[in-house]
């Protein structure tokens, strides 16, 4: 904790005291479960490329016990033990920093569509600083993968000092933010050690999405058929992350085209509107290009005047229901020279007379599909960086977990 000091002495027992008055603390020791094998980079030439890889594995982790056999339920403990608070709350209030950020929004969208709550998502260095307004019926759900981030510390500790109830969604076991949270849930995907987060990110959309369910089941609001789908199709995620990694030898090659651009665009809508930015925030931490992810329709609105043939864009484009509005954008940016690289559900056919590239992903239903889209632009800014020999695992300027302001 904080003002402790723990000395570690071979042969002697371990001590804890307090810096200022120098009394033992009291000491509770958690083992946890870790292999060393987790630590390895297990044959792969970074951490980033192993985290990668690993998703399949890291889903089926975060998803164990969740769901009932039959699909029907969704059930998260820190959601049952606190079944009056999610009953009676107004308003949910996302805060959380870089990628976690992105996770946010994607949750902001599942808890809107499942639980019929209002939600809202801010960075947390915003909301630290923001004058928020809160009672005891707001939810703040804090995201973080370190679980150390100083700008979400701060954000739940005025959240409480509010009478908010803060709920935290986090990766490192017993790390601060889920000691100084009221409750929550881990979302177990294992150490990640590469900067640039990748499986971190896909267990937070796997955790916010089995929290939207589980509320919007517990509020009554959600009807059955749509549970039993998501949770089917959520249920299946390990094997079609598995499926959506065959694009690895395709995202390699193509990543050859853009490895000198210098400006990238990355557009989505709805649902995948985050992935654009995750995307986009990927291959700036690792390649140093800069990249902005965009709302698709917000183009006409601005960026479409930096489109030109050397500007590429990323276009996350499956088929939902706002296929046909961003099909629009892939022809924009087309006629202005711009080359495109789409990302589109298995069997689009029509894509490929317009796009230079299309790298397909598994059909699954429109609020999951930012889980497989997110794959192959991992693998693209992974790819644009090491062509460019670039550090994917400890970028310049990066830290893992920033612990300060
Ligand atoms: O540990 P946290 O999730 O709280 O970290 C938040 C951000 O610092 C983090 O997501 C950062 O943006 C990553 N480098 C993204 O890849």
């Amino acid at each position: 904790k904080n003002n402790e000091m723990a000395v570690i002495r071979r042969g002697e027992p371990l001590s804890i005291f307090e810096i200022d008055s120098h009394t033992p603390s009291k000491i509770s020791i958690k083992q946890l479960k870790l292999s060393l094998a987790q630590l390895e980079k297990g044959g792969y030439d970074t951490f980033m490329l192993k985290e990668i890889f690993e998703q399949p594995t890291t889903l089926r982790d975060c998803l164990r016990g969740r769901i009932t056999g039959d699909c029907s339920r969704v059930t998260l403990s820190g959601v049952e033990l606190n079944r009056d608070r999610f009953l009676q709350a107004e308003r949910i209030t996302l805060v959380a920093c870089g990628t976690s950020w992105h996770a946010a929004l994607i949750g902001k969208r599942l808890i809107q569509d499942f639980c019929q709550i209002p939600v809202e998502v801010e960075y947390a260095s915003e909301f630290r600083y923001g004058n928020p307004v809160l009672n005891d019926r707001d939810i703040v759900i804090a995201i973080s993968q370190s679980g150390e981030t100083a700008d979400t510390l701060a954000a739940i500790q005025l959240a409480k000092d509010k009478g908010a109830f803060v709920y935290g969604v986090c990766n490192v076991v017993g790390a601060s933010i889920p000691r100084a949270t009221d409750s929550g849930t881990y979302i177990h995907v294992g150490p990640e050690i590469g900067v640039a987060s990748t499986k971190a990110f896909t267990g937070q959309v796997t955790v916010l999405t089995l929290l939207a369910l589980a509320v919007g089941q517990l509020r009554g609001v959600i009807d059955s058929s749509t549970v039993q789908s998501v949770a089917t199709a959520l249920n299946a995620m390990p094997g079609t992350i598995e499926e959506t990694l065959k694009c690895n030898d395709a995202v390699q090659k193509l990543s050859m085209f853009f490895t000198y651009a210098h400006n990238f665009i990355y557009l989505g809508r709805g649902y995948n509107y985050p992935t654009a930015l995750e995307g986009a925030l990927k291959l700036k931490e690792i390649s140093y290009i800069h990249a902005e992810g965009y709302p698709a329709a917000e183009m006409k609105h601005g960026p479409i005047a930096l489109i030109d043939q050397e500007m590429p864009s990323v276009i996350i484009a499956p088929s939902d229901s706002l296929y046909d509005k961003i099909i629009s954008n892939v022809q924009q940016v087309k006629s202005r020279g711009g080359a495109v690289v789409a990302i589109v559900s298995k069997g689009n056919t029509a894509m490929k007379d317009i796009a230079n590239f299309c790298i397909e992903i598994p059909d699954v239903p429109e609020c999951l599909t930012p889980l497989v889209a997110s794959i192959p632009l991992q693998l693209l800014a992974y790819y644009i960086a090491v062509n460019k020999g670039k550090n994917v695992d400890q970028p310049r300027n990066l830290a893992k977990s920033v612990t300060v302001e």
